[in-house]
């Protein structure tokens, strides 16, 4: 296995990359900046520079990968086009790509809340909306994947126990972008986080739980 992770240097990209070198995964770690990721990931990661909205540059700098994990995401801006073409068209591109060169498992960050319209964030030019798109466009593409919608995301990690629930039925909370990268990780492991969407908070009060049941507790 050789792990292609798009938006590796992202808060929580480069927390998979790490988790993926926990588990020995060699990484090759697709990059707007190299210079920048040089001083974020670790020695041993391949960087390939290349944008997700361009499939050329995608194309090359896949490289001999056997699996996608995709942690991008639109920066807050004035630009009403960022989450379109970030969160919808560039995971699209990944994905197109994925089909053509035998891809085995696509897992993408997500978010809570994707299938409500009238949800604040999407006051973010529509970023959850587009977030959906891409979504779908997954499910529909033939590929094996694992699509994780996290909660409000945190630096900080902790001890609290993972709440793993199937799609559309949490709406609130929040994880630290450690248990998310952690999580990615270990859906490219789990015959049962195949082809689900899964949605993933941490709470004090729950219990605790191996990677495996709540995998598998999702429909
Ligand atoms: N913030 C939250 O509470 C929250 C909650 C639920 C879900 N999410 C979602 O979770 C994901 C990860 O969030 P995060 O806050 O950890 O992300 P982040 O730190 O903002 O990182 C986003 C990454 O996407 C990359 N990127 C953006 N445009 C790109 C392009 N055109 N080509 C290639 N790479 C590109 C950025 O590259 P550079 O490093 O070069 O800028 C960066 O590495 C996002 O999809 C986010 O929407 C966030």
């Amino acid at each position: 296995m050789k792990a292609f992770v798009a938006g590796a240097t992202g808060e929580t990209g480069r927390r998979i990359v790490q988790e993926l070198r926990a588990k020995n995964i060699p990484v090759r770690a697709l990059v707007r900046d190299i210079q920048k990721a040089k001083s974020i990931l670790p020695d041993e990661v391949e960087l390939v520079e290349a944008d997700v909205l361009n499939y050329q540059s995608l194309n090359t700098a896949l490289g001999d990968s056997t699996v996608i994990l995709c942690a991008t995401g639109a920066k807050p801006s004035f630009d009403p086009s960022g989450p379109y073409k970030v969160d919808y068209e560039g995971t699209k591109n990944l994905v197109d790509l994925a089909k053509t060169r035998g891809i085995e498992q696509f897992v993408l960050v997500s978010s809570l809340c994707v299938s409500q319209l009238f949800h604040p964030l999407n006051l973010f030019w529509l970023v959850l909306v587009w977030k959906k798109q891409a979504e779908e466009y997954i499910q529909k593409s033939g590929l094996s994947y694992t699509i994780v919608r996290p909660g409000g995301l945190k630096n900080e990690d902790n001890s609290d126990p993972v709440v793993m629930q199937s799609a559309d039925t949490l709406f609130e909370g929040s994880i630290p972008r450690q248990k998310v990268a952690r999580v990615c990780a270990e859906a490219l492991f789990d015959q049962s986080a195949q082809n689900k969407v899964v949605e993933i908070v941490a709470n004090a009060n729950a219990p605790e739980k191996g990677f495996s049941e709540l995998f598998a507790g999702v429909v």
